[in-house]
């Protein structure tokens, strides 16, 4: 069994998929302060967001690629918005809304390996806007890099509940495309897919180990699921060096304000009703994400090609109690919280054994959840702007909203 490369070092390069998101973002900050060489590949889905890499962004390393003609006739205007012309009508006012404030280099496709390795000799981070499920694009990104690591994904169980198309379209169909790509990359050192707890189904007598059988029990999580096994095949079958990681319930700064914890925090400043599903009984073991990125780290430098590895919180809270604390630490009353109709199949519990992370490669967690929370929560109270605009002016958000809480409130 190959175990891991006892150091990155400044030759290797990681592409990062979904590098924009929140685990993501918070991944890519750690490495670039730890001067890693860093490509993101982000197609900036509602989830993805510039903004969350502000600190290392510049107009020199965001580039757009000009694929398939679609982006044929592009100017940057006076404000430093692209603009596109002809019928790609949602895709411009996806760009408008999501490179406002940078202005990125349209570039053909066919130059984009060259032009990463250009940048890479001066810089550390380079920022590829597209997709995962675009081989002719991924297949260019994927020759200057020798890392893989997977986040790439759309993420929210209520959001799969409402539309399990767009998971298989990326969760299992990207994923599929990214190890097609990785097959024929002579370069390729490890493929790190970030799957998730929620494969194992629901933790009724004990904490789930990676030897426990998979039981997903909800689009998101199938799909997640899909993605794991194929991962996993590709290992088998062709010899890819996978490592496959199972976090749990990542909370902390960048979080996406539709997941439980910013949704909470949010709502509890605004004074609004605070929606806990069903009796709030639901467990879940929540993980800083902070924990989850020195975590990687240490599997990305020690983890054996073809395992899997939990990583837990420790931390197993009912939903509802995680929001009295949260409530408490901003000194606001109980009444907000108002009991709605629960999720469709809510798994229970989750629950994970992380003795393979801690026994095997000498992982240490530092976060203590109170410590962690209040520093999140103190996060969303200084970055308002960062929230605001998006529950006050993305239109997505306001749709998605409207059509899972309203006739639930
Ligand atoms: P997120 O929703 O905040 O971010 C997802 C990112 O992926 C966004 O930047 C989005 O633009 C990008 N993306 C989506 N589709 C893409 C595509 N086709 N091509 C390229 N980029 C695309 O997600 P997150 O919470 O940071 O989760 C990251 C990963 O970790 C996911 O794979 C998720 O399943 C897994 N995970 C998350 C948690 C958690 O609690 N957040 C726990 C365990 C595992
Ligand atoms: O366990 C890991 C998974 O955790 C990740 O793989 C997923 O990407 C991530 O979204 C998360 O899934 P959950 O469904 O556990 O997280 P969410 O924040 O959506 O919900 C946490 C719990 O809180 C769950 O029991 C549902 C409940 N909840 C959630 C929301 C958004 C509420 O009671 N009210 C809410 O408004």
């Amino acid at each position: 069994m190959e175990n891991g490369f006892g150091g990155i070092g400044a030759i290797m390069t990681m592409l990062v998929t979904g590098g924009a998101g929140f685990i993501g973002s918070n991944f890519v900050n750690y490495m670039l302060d730890k001067k890693e060489k860093i490509v993101i590949l982000d197609s900036l889905t509602y989830a993805g967001n510039l903004n969350n890499l502000s600190k290392h962004l510049t107009e020199r390393n965001l580039l757009v690629p000009n694929l398939h003609h679609r982006l044929a006739t592009i100017q940057v205007d006076a404000d430093q918005i692209v603009e596109i012309d002809h019928d790609a009508v949602s895709e411009h006012m996806h760009l408008r809304l999501k490179t406002s404030g940078w202005s990125p280099q349209i570039i053909s496709p066919e130059n984009l390996a060259l032009e990463i390795s250009h940048i890479l000799a001066g810089e550390d981070l380079v920022f590829v806007y597209g997709s995962i499920a675009d081989y002719d694009l991924v297949q260019e990104v994927i020759k200057e890099c020798d890392i893989i690591v997977n986040f790439a994904a759309e993420t929210h169980v209520d959001r799969s509940i409402l539309n399990p198309d767009l998971f298989i379209k990326t969760d299992v169909y990207g994923t599929h495309i990214l190890l097609e790509a990785a097959r024929k990359c002579e370069n390729l050192k490890r493929f790190v897919h970030i799957s998730t707890d929620e494969v194992y189904g629901v933790a009724t007598d004990h904490s789930f180990t990676e030897l426990d059988p998979i039981n997903p029990r909800n689009p998101y999580s199938a799909s997640k699921a899909a993605a794991d096994r194929l991962v996993y095949a590709y290992n088998q079958t062709y010899g890819i060096p996978v490592t496959i990681v199972r976090p749990s319930n990542n909370f902390g700064p960048y979080q996406y304000p539709e997941k439980l914890i910013p949704v909470m925090i949010i709502k509890a400043l605004r004074n609004e009703p605070l929606p806990i599903y069903g009796d709030g009984k639901q467990i879940r073991d929540w993980l800083f994400v902070k924990d989850t990125v020195s975590a990687l780290d240490c599997i990305i430098q020690g983890g054996i090609v073809g395992e899997v590895y939990n990583i837990a919180g420790r931390n197993e809270r009912e939903n509802i109690e995680v929001v009295r604390i949260i409530l408490r630490m901003l000194g606001k009353d109980e009444t907000l919280i108002r009991h709605i109709e629960d999720r469709p199949g809510h798994d229970r519990r989750y629950s994970l054994d992380d003795t393979k992370l801690c026994a095997d490669l000498g992982f240490k967690y530092r976060g203590n959840f109170e410590e962690a929370l209040a520093s999140t929560i103190q996060w969303y109270v200084d970055n308002q702007e960062w929230w605001r605009k998006i529950i006050e002016s993305d239109n997505e958000y306001a749709a998605f909203v409207q059509k899972w809480y309203a006739s639930k409130m």
